[in-house]
């Protein structure tokens, strides 16, 4: 019987999940379907519940319900449950748990363009969601220092106090940061400035840039935000989003079917999607 598949958020329309899930079913002749569902926030409960009568194999969990989720889960993953988010639900022998690939998928991506996180200095941009996922992933991987840079500094100070392990930290604003961005080998924004409607923003600006520095932005769409078109023009290395939602997904098809999907596959899939050329 053909294995259920599931993303559930609210909006939908616009997740490219489907499509790359789809395909890898297909690729690798596993007999399954992934389907996109709005759900609405009051309808989670019994959506989770009619999800796990009907057997799903394992979905997907996006905004607004990343952290909503967690109480209707039969067990979370120790990283999940830190962050208090998640992102991949995995139907383990009908028992529902929870794990977050946000935050690994971002750390995989980053090795395709670094080799090591340890001993380096870096600066996240953003304290929201996206930017606490991939604090906690990078804070495990020993690097010098990550320092928080956001709009309201209390949500960065508030961050670093949640974090669980150990590793040297500043919360900053935006202006320091950008005062500062000469000191850090990796840069990572993570709000929602560059995107539409906001293509025209930066949440910041680069003084200067560090030789060999590496910056990171997880919006893919536009492939390159203005921010990451300033720091390329000043000579740095830069990675769009693509690698985070590709690897993110890829980790997820990896619990779900004990298969580590072909990413190369999965990006040229993302990029058609996009219409575009990688970044
Ligand atoms: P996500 O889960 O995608 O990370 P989020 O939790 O809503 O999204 O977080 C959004 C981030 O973008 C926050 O760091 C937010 O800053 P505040 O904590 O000050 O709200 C940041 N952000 C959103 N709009 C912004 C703007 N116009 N200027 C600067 N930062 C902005």
């Amino acid at each position: 019987m053909k294995k259920l598949f599931a993303v559930i958020g609210d909006p939908i329309g616009h997740s490219m999940s489907p499509v790359m899930h789809n395909d890898l079913f297909s690729f690798y002749q596993i007999d399954a379907t992934y389907v996109p569902f709005q759900v609405k926030s009051e309808d989670l409960q019994d959506v989770m519940k009619g999800l796990k009568a009907m057997g799903v194999g394992g979905f997907n969990v996006t905004v607004p319900h990343k952290s909503a989720i967690i109480p209707f889960l039969d067990e979370v993953d120790e990283l999940a449950a830190r962050i208090g988010a998640v992102n991949t639900v995995v139907n383990e022998n009908g028992r529902l748990k929870g794990y977050n690939t946000d935050g690994p998928g971002f750390l995989e991506g980053l090795k395709t363009h670094i080799s090591t996180v340890a001993g380096k200095k870096v600066l996240i941009i953003g304290a929201g969601g996206a930017a606490r996922a991939i604090y906690f992933t990078l804070a495990k991987e020993k690097p010098l220092a990550i320092d928080m840079a956001n709009r309201t500094i209390e949500k960065a100070e508030q961050l670093i106090a949640d974090c669980p392990y150990t590793v040297s930290s500043a919360a900053l604003s935006l202006a320091e940061a950008g005062k500062n961005s000469g000191e850090y080998d990796l840069i990572v924004q993570t709000t929602l400035i560059g995107m539409a409607p906001k293509t025209a923003e930066q949440p910041l600006q680069l003084s200067s840039i560090k030789n060999q520095s590496l910056i990171c932005d997880i919006i893919y769409n536009p492939l390159a935000t203005k921010f990451l078109t300033a720091a390329k023009e000043k000579g740095a290395s830069i990675q769009n989003g693509i690698d985070m939602f590709v690897y993110q997904g890829a980790l997820a098809f990896e619990k779900w079917t004990g298969v580590f999907p072909d990413v190369q596959r999965m990006r040229a899939n993302v990029l058609k999607q996009l219409g575009g050329n990688p970044c």
